[in-house]
């Protein structure tokens, strides 16, 4: 049973990676999409999107030589050890298949491709949801993927259950699979239903009976017992957590403890200014970060944890006009 952090553009970054893996409770993290166009990328497009395919000093120094994850730790991994992969998306199958392997060569662990994406902008040029409708080119692209990256290292779709309607949801499953990946996420959902609740859960029941590769379960989990309810009828164990995850940090961390009947820890408001703190921390310690960009990171946060922390709405009103981080943060602190 496994527990996945979603890749969601302008939200889990680098640091929400690292936070909330800090936390608890993940077994992977996906980067945000990385657009695939008809170009080969140079290696800073790559260490931009996912810096953890950098080598990462701290790590290697707290594993010895013989642990297990030793090699892997140094790169595409958060800082507590959580291993991370890297979401391609585009619809030029060789594009595709040559990014994935110039990315592997940097030191990927493993792909995932997006088909899922409902941006009108990617739809347009026939990359995401839009390639729902044609599951041959599903196909290829996984295909083509699958032959220009080594054998062990893992490549994974995510894709939803189709663009207007599901009715070609198990032929895009099955092109998956037959492309050569080893498991496949899906977004309860079409690309016509965007967001909106419900996410049919029912339907990965007959997905996951047709396919041999695993199928990770997908959409409106924002609870313990959302989670009860999707595995149930989904009859998927595996799940990927999307804005739940922001909206409360330490899900993925209570759904393991309940399902490893341990008492089930909420997180104070004290110790979520505290996150807060370390994302503050972890911008400021980022030399190519500017300055303008880290109060709005922190006023999205504390946006995704209104539903959860009154402390969180009382203090929006006055964040929202903060511009200045430090001003930010200090307000923040004063909510503890
Ligand atoms: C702001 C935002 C950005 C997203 N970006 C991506 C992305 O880069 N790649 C992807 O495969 N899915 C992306 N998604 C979809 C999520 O990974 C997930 O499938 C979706 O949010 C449903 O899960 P949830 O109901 O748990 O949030 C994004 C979703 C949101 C809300």
């Amino acid at each position: 049973m496994k527990i996945i952090l979603a890749p969601m553009d302008g939200l889990t970054d680098v640091y929400a990676r690292e936070l909330l893996t800090r936390i608890g409770g993940y077994d992977l993290c996906v980067t945000e999409f990385l657009r695939v166009t008809d170009t080969l990328f140079p290696s800073r497009v790559f260490y931009r999107r996912f810096p953890e395919l950098k080598q990462n000093p701290e790590i290697h120094k707290q594993l010895s030589h013989n642990h297990p994850s030793y090699s892997k730790a140094i790169q595409c991994h958060t800082k507590s050890g959580t291993p991370v992969f890297l979401q391609l998306l585009g619809s030029d199958h060789s594009a595709m298949a040559e990014n994935a392997a110039k990315a592997v060569q940097l030191g990927a662990i493993g792909i995932d491709l997006n088909f899922g994406c409902p941006s009108k902008t990617v739809n347009k040029s026939d990359g995401g949801a839009s390639l729902l409708k044609y599951p041959e080119k599903i196909n290829q692209i996984v295909s083509s993927v699958r032959r220009a990256v080594p054998q062990d290292i893992p490549v994974t779709a995510k894709m939803r259950l189709g663009f207007n309607d599901q009715s070609l949801a198990h032929e895009n499953a099955l092109a998956i699979q037959d492309g050569g990946a080893n498991w496949v996420t899906i977004h309860a959902r079409t690309k016509k239903d965007g967001y909106r609740p419900p996410a049919y859960w029912d339907a990965l029941a007959p997905i996951s009976d047709l396919l041999d590769i695993p199928v990770i379960a997908n959409g409106e989990i924002w609870s313990i017992d959302d989670y009860f309810n999707c595995r149930e009828r989904s009859t998927c164990d595996s799940v990927m957590l999307g804005r739940g995850a922001m909206v409360t940090p330490n899900l993925a961390l209570q759904i393991k403890q309940t399902l490893n009947n341990e008492t089930v820890q909420t997180l104070s408001w004290q110790a979520v200014t505290q996150i807060l703190e370390n994302l503050y921390g972890l911008m400021l310690s980022n030399p190519n970060l500017k300055e303008r960009y880290i109060a709005p990171r922190l006023k999205l946060w504390v946006k995704w944890l209104m539903p959860t922390y009154t402390q969180a709405e009382e203090i929006f009103t006055q964040l929202k006009l903060i511009k200045d981080p430090h001003q930010a943060i200090k307000l923040i602190k004063r909510s503890r």
